[in-house]
């Protein structure tokens, strides 16, 4: 079992990594609220209830569409109708929707309550877990509503991965090529060499652990200096920009990791027509997405200018302009940058 502390002054807390580790979740004096999906409610709620030592579960059903403010609303009137107080808290075992929702309800319920994560995917255990942004989708732009809220802690249990379906592993593992891209080309050339280990054999005793551990230390990192999006914590959202664009125009059906892996492929288009990222860069990216069974070209047959029109809802853009982040080097990404609707839309039409 190895922890992590992501710095945050009074804010801090830990991120436990290891095998079988729920029995060793600590129990709080105050009462918890489960929060899970409905798939990961018939796999696990039982185990994890007993290890939290709770009997109260809030489930919805699983998927994107689910990630509404109405659910974060749900969870906050089963918290007051079960009479939660502020020493209460909420504990979100699932993806990326559980987290970002339960995390969201943590955030408003009585002006804020603790949440615990307990990631189930690899998406939020790489990612989402860690960091403090929550929130829900509305039908004009993707994560629009939420709120920065830190959980108490993180406990990542590698067991979980394994009732995991491939295309799960593969939106995961999108994430991971990010994290790789932006801060770290070790990493990168790690998963160049044995691609393998990850999808087709996935080797859950070693890489994966070894993985989500400097995942989880570089994302860590940039948080502790950046915790609510001031500067450099933009470049996690790498690829963001344009996926977001392909979720909202799929009426989010599309898997988020599916649309980043597609949302790199832009951007390293993008980087490439600005002279700010050499081809053999974009050559590698593509051709890991590709040994990963990742998406690199439009999922779906959308109009270029429909998903340039989607771009403009993205949270880090101002002023009406559309901002991207954009690598100049494997492992090297740089502030988010004004981008222009015309080059856009030629980098969408060269992953067409
Ligand atoms: P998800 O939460 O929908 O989970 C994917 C599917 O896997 C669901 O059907 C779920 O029921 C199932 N599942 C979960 N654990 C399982 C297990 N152990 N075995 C079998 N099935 C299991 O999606 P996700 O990919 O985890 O997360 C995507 C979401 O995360 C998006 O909404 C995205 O915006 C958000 N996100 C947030 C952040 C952040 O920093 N807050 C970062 C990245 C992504
Ligand atoms: N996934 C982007 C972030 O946490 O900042």
């Amino acid at each position: 079992m190895e922890k992590i502390r992501v710095e945050l002054g009074e804010r801090s807390y830990d991120i436990t990594i290891g095998n079988k580790i729920l029995s060793r979740l600590e129990r709080e004096a105050g009462r918890t609220l489960l929060v899970t999906d409905s798939t990961v409610k018939k796999l696990y709620a039982r185990e994890i209830a007993s290890a939290l030592g709770t009997e109260h579960v809030f489930s919805f059903p699983a998927g994107e569409s689910s990630k509404r403010p109405e659910t974060s609303l749900d969870i906050c009137r089963t918290a007051a109708r079960l009479n939660f107080d502020r020493k209460c808290r909420f504990a979100a075992a699932g993806g990326g929707v559980t987290g970002d929702l339960t995390g969201f309800a943590a955030a408003i319920y009585m002006r804020g309550i603790e949440f615990i994560q307990i990631p189930t995917t690899l998406l939020a255990a790489v990612d989402s877990s860690v960091g403090g942004k929550t929130g829900a989708d509305i039908p004009e732009g993707k994560n629009l509503i939420g709120a920065f809220h830190q959980p108490s802690a993180v406990v990542i249990d590698t067991a979980f991965l394994a009732t995991l379906p491939p295309a799960e592993l593969k939106n995961g593992l999108a994430e991971i090529v990010k994290t790789a891209v932006i801060l770290d080309g070790q990493l990168f050339e790690q998963l160049e060499r044995d691609p393998e280990s990850l999808f087709q054999k996935p080797d859950f005793e070693k890489t994966y652990p070894q993985i989500i551990r400097r995942c989880c230390e570089l994302k860590g990192m940039i948080v502790s200096e950046d915790e609510c999006e001031k500067g450099r914590r933009a470049i996690l959202n790498y690829g963001h920009t344009f996926g977001h664009a392909v979720e909202l125009l799929s009426d989010y059906t599309l898997p988020h990791g599916q649309a980043v892996a597609a949302g790199m492929a832009a951007a390293g288009e993008l980087a490439v027509m600005l002279g700010v990222w050499s081809k053999e860069c974009v050559r590698r990216q593509k051709a890991l997405l590709n040994m990963l069974e990742l998406p690199v070209k439009i999922p779906g047959k959308y109009n270029t200018c429909d998903l340039v029109a989607a771009m403009r809802r993205d949270k880090k853009n101002l002023n009406g302009r559309t901002r991207v982040v954009l690598c100049s080097d494997i492992g090297c990404a740089q502030l988010p940058v004004e981008a222009d609707e015309k080059d856009l839309t030629e980098a969408w039409e060269r992953i067409r």
